[in-house]
């Protein structure tokens, strides 16, 4: 497709706004339609990009101005829906994270994208991000050695959300970065939280992850925090990242420091752990926005026909460790083991193996492995 795509921006709330600016500046794309059912957020948004189309009824945005591709910026329980519609319609579609309500809603969307050959991305915005891609590249390096372990915090006052907890408001974000740098699917899931403003919606949580080879990684997401705080610590064999993107400066320091037991010892007296202390270096990361090349990524898979770096089948790897993290919190904790898929329910079957091989094809590498889980159950 080599004209410009025409898209159209459903849910103009928080975060759509910041998709309508990102889209409306990119020269492959027209911006035909920004909809949502509150007149006054149509009010606020025509009077900055007038030229824009507003529209208050999604179907009508749907059918009516030929649009080649759909944002989807809704809450949760509406992207599926939506996005169900927009590519029956015939529409690429972009939602935001996380993906879907439910694993199941995640699988058909895929495969009505496959089935219809259509362009699906999901929102896992800082895969987009220069920090993120600079680490990873340290990481595929093998700077750092083998990972032994990984600790996110993402921690503020608010904004607090009526359908979704914290896991799957903030979550997502850290579940995307550690999938992608490890390159693995965790085997169980580990979930405690509590709910103090909104009774049933826990404002804070802490989910654990386990990963084969004794790897692990520890998130806690607070809705209920003074401080502004996305930071993550990258523990490997040889070196450590910190990772805090937060700061203006140096979002990412790297420790040569680790720690080595004796192989062996005879005595008490001759056992020492020892410690390393080296160099702490700050990598040169590029400034800039990452939302802005996620969307102009968007645009490239329509138009090359690529399969996203974030497509259907990350989206629903995501949501079923947090629907597995919502299962542990039921069960006071719980670990919820994340089963290997029978061959009746392989990746194949729900759409994901062409995607898998495009990703590869296109990075030259593998994919974050998906043929795991279909239903997590407590241990
Ligand atoms: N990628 C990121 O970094 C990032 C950051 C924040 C939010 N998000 C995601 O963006 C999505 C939206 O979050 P938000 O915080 O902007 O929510 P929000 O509640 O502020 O906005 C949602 C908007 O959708 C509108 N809406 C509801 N029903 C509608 C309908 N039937 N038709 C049209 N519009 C309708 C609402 O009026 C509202 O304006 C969520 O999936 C969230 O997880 C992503």
């Amino acid at each position: 497709m080599s004209k410009q795509i025409r898209l159209g921006v459903v849910g103009c709330g928080y975060w759509g706004p910041n998709l309508v600016r990102n889209f409306r500046a990119l020269p492959e794309c027209q911006l035909k339609m920004m909809c949502d059912i509150s007149k006054d957020r149509l009010k606020h948004l025509t009077s900055l990009y007038p030229e824009v189309e507003a529209e208050l009824n999604f179907d009508h945005m749907l059918n009516g101005v030929g649009l080649d591709a759909v944002i989807v910026a809704t809450s949760v329980k509406l992207h599926f829906p939506m996005a169900k519609a927009a590519l029956l319609s015939g529409k690429h579609v972009f939602i935001e994270k996380p993906m879907a309500s439910s694993s199941e809603q995640c699988a058909e969307l895929v495969s009505i994208a496959r089935q219809k050959g259509l362009v699906l991305m999901i929102g896992h915005t800082f895969l987009y991000s220069p920090a993120v891609r600079k680490i990873k590249e340290i990481v595929d390096r093998g700077d750092l050695g083998e990972i032994r372990y990984i600790c996110a915090r993402r921690l503020n006052l608010g904004l607090f959300q009526k359908d979704i907890n914290v896991a799957w408001d903030l979550a997502p974000h850290d579940i995307s970065i550690i999938l992608h740098l490890l390159e693995q699917f965790p085997i169980s899931v580990n979930c405690r939280g509590s709910a103090h403003v909104t009774p049933g919606i826990e404002d804070v949580t802490s989910m654990s992850l386990t990963f084969k080879n004794d790897r692990s990684a520890i998130i806690h997401s607070s809705w209920l925090d003074p401080r502004k705080v996305r930071e993550m610590t990258i523990v490997g064999s040889k070196r450590m990242i910190v990772y805090d993107d937060v700061a203006l400066q140096e979002k990412i320091r790297v420790f040569d420091a680790r720690v080595e037991r004796p192989p062996h010892y005879d005595t008490f007296a001759e056992f020492h752990y020892a410690y390393h202390y080296g160099d702490t270096y700050s990598p040169y990361i590029k400034q800039e926005e990452p939302l802005k090349t996620e969307c102009q990524h968007f645009l490239d898979c329509i138009q090359h026909d690529k399969e996203p770096l974030t497509n259907g089948s990350q989206g629903t790897d995501l949501v079923r460790i947090l629907e597995a993290s919502s299962q542990s919190l039921k069960a006071g904790g719980g670990q919820i083991v994340l089963h290997q898929l029978d061959a009746a329910r392989s990746p194949a079957s729900l759409g994901v193996a062409p995607f898998v091989r495009d990703v590869k094809e296109k990075n030259g590498k593998s994919h974050v492995p998906v043929g795991v889980i279909a239903e997590p159950h407590v241990a």
